[in-house]
């Protein structure tokens, strides 16, 4: 078989190099004579890798001494709900910027919890741009502000950090994060879902400034208490040891890639040269305005809507994998994270540029 590119919004492609390494190390790591996935969490081993993941991601995204690193479960969705229930700290009201799928759930989730002001509201353009911030109705004595910096399904992203007036800000970063650099100063709270740009599935990282840890309220279980993980170091219970592992792996080959103002670098080209080829193609198109447009995942489609079918179908066999767009929206989407390199984006602008001159 050719060369295989997974263009699959997640679980997405890993570095190969980083699956050739786990390969290599999977019966022996660190000379410990023991793989990581029969390692106690709580042996010396297991906490190397774990503090040396730890030390890479936090001088990776330059996190300050005043913020903790969480490696917890549950996903990004269970911080929907552990957002709220944390952060809220006597409040009854947040703001949310409602600007696709994700952030939707988000919102479901909190209205649970609190009563949500939509300091934002993109459903009315269809999720297809952005309102300026002038137009924001951001609530000043909100608990905090929720944002997700790009919606991994619309293709819609924030290229800057809002500015909330010193009300905490809280990112779902699950399809952006390490793709470029963040100022974390700006954020009370990161969190992300590791299978895109940090690892597999199964482990949720979460970035939280310290002053923020005051404890849920009383009646909640501890697994949903953000200060209990941090005074256990993320081993409050078993955690998911082997994901950590990956993600350290990861961490590590993306600082011998330059860090992540060098990935950005190359995350530009390889959306400017796909959205271009789209733009131009008169075939293709993309439905989100230009300033808005993901680096991440770029969702596209063609006026004939009965060769979608076709064109994923063909796809798969020329290698080029999961290209399927989600159900909620149709049509197709390729997500190319830092794990894709630039010749799979350069592969599938061929493909489609071969396939509208069949069928345009
Ligand atoms: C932006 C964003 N938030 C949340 C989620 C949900 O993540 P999980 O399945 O890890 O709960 C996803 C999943 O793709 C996502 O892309």
């Amino acid at each position: 078989m050719g060369h295989v590119y997974n263009f699959s919004a997640g679980p997405a492609a890993l570095p190969r190099e980083v699956m050739q390494r786990a390969r290599e190390e999977f019966l022996d790591v660190n000379g410990t004579g023991l793989a990581a996935l029969e390692m106690s969490h709580r042996s010396k081993s297991f906490i190397a890798i774990a503090e040396q993941a730890e030390a890479d991601l936090r001088e990776l995204m330059n996190i300050p001494a005043n913020y903790k690193v969480l490696f917890l479960q549950g996903g990004a969705t269970m911080q929907f709900g552990m957002i709220p229930l944390n952060l809220l700290q006597g409040k009854n009201k947040a703001d949310y910027f409602l600007t696709g799928h994700w952030s939707a759930r988000a919102v479901d989730d909190a209205r649970r919890l609190c009563e949500v002001n939509l300091a934002v509201d993109a459903s009315d353009n269809g999720f297809t741009r952005l309102p300026p911030s002038g137009e924001w109705r951001l609530d000043g004595d909100a608990a905090y502000v929720h944002y997700t910096p790009n919606e991994t399904i619309h293709g819609l992203e924030f290229h800057e950090i809002p500015e909330t007036g010193g009300v905490p800000l809280v990112a779902d970063m699950s399809s952006n994060i390490l793709s470029r650099p963040v100022d974390v100063t700006r954020f009370g709270l990161i969190y992300a879902g590791a299978q895109k740009n940090i690892g597999p599935s199964g482990l949720t990282v979460v970035i939280v400034r310290e002053d923020l840890l005051k404890g849920i309220p009383a009646g909640y279980p501890s697994m949903l208490d953000y200060a209990l993980h941090a005074q256990a170091g993320s081993m409050y219970n078993t955690p998911p040891t082997l994901a950590w592992y990956l993600a350290g792996l990861v961490f590590d080959w993306l600082k011998r890639q330059g860090g992540v103002a060098a990935i950005e670098q190359v995350n530009i080209r390889k959306a400017a040269k796909l959205y271009e080829y789209i733009d131009g193609s008169g075939f293709y198109s993309n439905p989100v305005e230009k300033p808005y447009r993901s680096r991440m995942n770029v969702p596209f489609r063609i006026a004939d809507e009965s060769l979608h079918a076709k064109f994923v179908q063909e796809a798969e066999a020329a290698g080029l994998r999961n290209l399927e767009g989600h159900r909620a929206v149709g049509g197709m989407r390729a997500s190319i994270y830092n794990a894709m390199p630039e010749e799979g984006v350069d592969a599938l602008i061929e493909f489609m540029r071969e396939f509208a001159r069949r069928h345009g």
